[in-house]
């Protein structure tokens, strides 16, 4: 075979993607499960490069140079497993098969595992971007083996997003390591678009300020600190009217979010690990409360509020409070996020380089802003820094925030406005800094209904104290 690379599955993201890579001089072998859409591919874009069309998995798998890379781009889950499983009887060892799908992380490594016994290597990689940037640059997050990332790892980058000259793509561990990544970058990026849409609720109830006015702010935020892609799509979304109606559009638009999985399975790997990201989990538990339909009736009935009516007297003031409570919020959600991917790297032995995730996410993907070259600064200062908020760049840009956060949750919560991610953010931001919890308490609850002991703060050893005998105290080890 002739192609330096194959692309199946040429739905939106699979022909974008198989695009970049001939605009980037690359042969590319391309087929889909229905022959027409190759055709169509080809016959639209055949003078963007060199495009080699099959009809056959087999035809395909014979086009390829050796060793074949071929790249599937098909739904996650059965599909997926399906396609691979075609592929991999074709397919010769020394070959490598990649998934650039949102699967599941372990599905991953299940697959890596099956395939290594017939010699192929399997690469689970993250592709963030959205069609746009799978045609234009996408940020690119490859698992799998070292050796894999030796052939692909230069197309790859070619076709990246860049920033700085610098490439959004990079190794980023074995295994499952690509789609862990890119799965957290999705919870991250549930917390960013739920915090940018507590921050639009809160100037629109404490300001009476229309869509389109916070359209406005957000552009002004969207010059600082906060400089993103979520923050510039959102001052462009708020300002967008509805044709039909006149109105604002994102109040013609139904206020219940959905979701196709990827922030739900961060959160479930969080409590595994035992991870508390809290932001990211808020967020995703806020799209269910907005989905939750017949309790939304049920309580809009007959919950009181007993709230005050808002009444900011310094609309400037308020609105650079709503911003630095905003970013403070969005610190504690991308620490939070960083400590879940360092937890699953010890876990998973991944040895996965933070500071380089935050450099990838620069650019191509959903949540590039400006401030992740904070993040990887922060880890290039200390790579096994134990809580990115501690880092002095993070302390001191949060802190200056601190008071401001407070006024701004303190007085949602009086006037009745639900801020889950920027209330739980700053519990944790307090919690996290504590000199004392109240788990002691918990410990101590626990040893007095079930002897599950406890730890004492003056001595070495497990404890238990004869809560229904005398009280005195058991020293257990
Ligand atoms: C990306 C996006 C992409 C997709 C999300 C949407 O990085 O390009 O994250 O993967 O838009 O899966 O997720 P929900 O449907 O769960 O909101």
């Amino acid at each position: 075979g002739v192609a330096d690379i194959g692309v199946t599955g040429l739905a939106v993201m699979g022909s974008n993607l198989a695009r970049n890579f001939a605009r980037h001089g690359h042969k590319v072998a391309v087929h889909n499960r229905t022959y027409a859409r190759t055709e169509r591919l080809v016959s639209e874009h055949g003078d963007e490069g060199t495009f080699v069309p099959s009809e056959s998995v087999e035809d395909f798998v014979a086009s390829l140079a050796k060793p074949r890379v071929a790249l599937i781009m098909v739904k996650a889950g059965g599909p997926t497993d399906a396609v691979i499983d075609e592929l991999a009887e074709y397919m010769e060892p020394g070959d490598i098969i990649v998934d650039g799908g949102n699967s599941h992380f372990p599905d991953t490594i299940r697959r890596e595992r099956e395939l290594k016994e017939k010699g192929l290597h399997f690469v689970g990689m993250g592709v963030s971007g959205g069609e746009e940037g799978a045609l234009n640059g996408p940020s690119i997050m490859p698992g799998g083996t070292k050796e894999s990332y030796d052939r692909l790892g230069p197309m790859l980058e070619a076709i990246s997003a860049h920033v700085d000259g610098v490439p959004c793509a990079t190794y980023v561990g074995t295994d499952g390591a690509g789609h862990f990544v890119k799965m957290v970058h999705n919870g991250i990026e549930y917390a960013d678009m739920q915090l940018i849409a507590e921050a639009y609720d809160l100037l629109r109830q404490g300001l009476g300020a229309s869509a389109a006015e916070i359209g406005k702010i957000f552009e002004e935020w969207n010059a600082g600190d906060l400089e993103s892609f979520l923050i510039e799509i959102s001052a462009d979304v708020l300002q967008h009217t509805d044709p039909q109606t006149g109105q604002a559009f994102v109040d013609v638009v139904l206020d219940q979010a959905e979701q196709k999985g990827t922030g739900r399975w961060t959160v479930q790997n969080a409590l595994d690990l035992g991870v508390p990201i809290t932001g990211i989990a808020e967020a995703t538990f806020a799209r269910a409360l907005s989905g939750s339909v017949p309790q939304r009736e049920a309580a809009r009935a007959a919950l009181p509020g007993d709230a005050g009516t808002w009444d900011v007297t310094d609309r400037d003031a308020f609105i650079e409070d709503v911003r630095l409570a905003l970013y403070a919020s969005k610190v504690v959600a991308y620490s939070q996020g960083f400590d879940q991917i360092a937890a699953a790297s010890a876990e998973y032995g991944w040895n996965i380089d933070r500071g380089a995730m935050a450099r990838i996410w620069r650019g191509g993907c959903i949540i590039r802003a400006r401030f992740l070259n904070r993040i990887t600064e922060a880890y290039e200062r200390q790579a096994d820094l134990p809580l990115l908020l501690a880092d002095p760049y993070f302390t001191e840009a949060v802190g200056n925030g601190v008071a401001a956060w407070r006024r701004v949750v303190s007085q949602a919560a009086l006037n009745g406005v639900p801020t889950p991610a920027f209330a739980s953010s700053l519990s944790y931001y307090d919690g996290i800094r504590a000199a004392r919890l109240p788990a002691a308490l918990i410990q101590a609850q626990r040893d007095f209904f079930g002897a599950h002991t406890y730890h004492r703060v003056d001595q070495e050893g497990v404890f238990h104290t004869l809560w229904s005998g005398d009280r005195s105290e058991e020293k257990q080890s």
